[in-house]
């Protein structure tokens, strides 16, 4: 069934490929794709044997073939794509962050329920890792007991040097924050996701490294500036940071700390938490995606090895190879492209979502600016 489904994709960088090799090993048809310019989006289509090239988003939302769409462009479209896509009676699958501001994504949020045969989610996938499903399945059964405190981190390095450069550095294209909003988010979401709780309250401190970075005269996408020489390039001023750190309180009182960069050498992509409860502590790194810690206080500790025999029921379907055999970020998108396309095939609208929802990106939103209010006042900030 799901193969009667096309889609088609606007954005041809890391997540438009990521995107489109996630739905090919799905089998679901990818019909279409859009780029930044008709040129690219026909290199895209070649490349990666897709068979119409749109002139522009318009035309890809004219498109009576399309069923749904996933949306892979920097953040500063997804709000225009979303909302198109909606009014045109299409699925969507966005990227985060679903907007640029709050007033934004509260427009997508009263679309996303007007429109209810509609089907919306957002590629907050970090929660799709199958010992992060774990966790959240053994936070689930009780054999966490009551959350005292969340800690952890979102680390990487690949805009370490002055040199490095990405859309997201500038404020215009990526909003206003870029570590906290970029991966701060996959963090806060992850953790929220496992346990159940919300963030109600934080204290952020910020700090630009690289005031001023090198930009590439031409366009570079995610991960593809490695090979740029000096004459390739012209200074600019930077307006987002490079590196953040909160303080939280929780719903049920649970207290959290975080840090998160993106100039921290030696850690590609690592996103860390570490949940200590009443029972047991649940610690996890995405640097060896396929263990989850599991800490006791009175026993001695366990290291768990991704395998469906040994996992919870409700997380054993997130995998799908024998014990041992390697698996991580690549399943996490095929784990929310099959929640999200098994809804559209059952027509299973009013099901509660495990894929994030438009509401729960929102949140994300309204953290962000609770982020920047809190680092620009030097003070605690509620979530209302
Ligand atoms: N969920 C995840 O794990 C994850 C990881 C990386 C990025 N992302 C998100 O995905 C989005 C894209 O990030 P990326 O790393 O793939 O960036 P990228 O720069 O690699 O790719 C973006 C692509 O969009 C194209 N583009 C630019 N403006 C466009 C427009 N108006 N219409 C159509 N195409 C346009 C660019 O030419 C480029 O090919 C961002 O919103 C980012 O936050 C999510």
């Amino acid at each position: 069934m799901l193969k009667d489904i096309k889609v088609a994709i606007a954005g041809t960088g890391f997540m438009g490929n990521s995107h489109t090799g996630a739905l090919r090993r799905m089998e679901i048809p990818v019909v279409g794709i859009v780029g930044s310019r008709p040129e690219k989006a026909q290199e895209a289509a070649a490349r990666l044997n897709i068979p119409k090239a749109y002139a522009n988003y318009d035309e890809l939302v004219a498109d009576d073939e399309v069923d749904a769409v996933h949306i892979t462009t920097p953040n500063d479209s997804h709000f225009e794509y979303a909302k198109k896509a909606m009014e045109a009676g299409k699925h969507v699958l966005c990227e985060k962050p679903i907007a640029m501001s709050v007033e934004e994504s509260q427009i997508l949020v009263d679309l996303a329920h007007k429109h209810k045969r509609v089907v919306t989610g957002v590629n907050y996938n970090v929660r799709f890792y199958p010992m992060c499903q774990e966790a959240r399945a053994r936070v689930q059964a009780g054999l966490v007991g009551d959350v005292f405190h969340i800690s952890g981190t979102y680390l990487q390095d690949w805009l370490f040097h002055k040199t490095d450069y990405n859309w997201r550095v500038l404020s215009e294209k990526s909003g206003p924050l870029r570590v906290m909003s970029d991966i701060g988010t996959h963090w806060m979401d992850l953790v929220c996701h496992i346990t159940g709780l919300k963030i109600v309250k934080v204290f952020a401190d910020l700090k630009i490294v690289h005031e001023h970075r090198m930009r590439p005269k031409g366009e570079v996408e995610t991960y593809s500036n490695m090979m740029l020489k000096p004459e390739d390039y012209y200074e600019i001023e930077v307006d987002t940071e490079d590196y953040g750190a909160l303080l939280l309180h929780f719903d049920n009182g649970a207290r959290g700390v975080m840090h998160a960069s993106q100039v921290c050498g030696g850690k590609r992509n690592s996103s860390t938490f570490e949940i200590a409860g009443s029972k047991s502590t649940l610690t996890w790194d995405s640097h060896e995606p396929g263990y989850l810690n599991i800490g006791y206080r009175d026993k001695p500790n366990e290291r768990m090895i991704c395998d469906p025999a040994l996992m919870l029921e409700g997380s054993r379907g997130m995998t799908y190879l024998p014990g041992g055999h390697a698996e991580g970020y690549p399943e996490t998108f095929i784990n929310v492209f099959r929640l999200f396309y098994e809804r559209i095939d059952n027509e299973a609208f009013d099901l509660p979502p495990d894929i994030a929802t438009f509401d729960e990106a929102h949140y994300e939103l309204k953290l962000c600016d609770a982020i920047v209010e809190s680092n620009r006042e030097g003070r605690w900030v509620s979530l209302t």
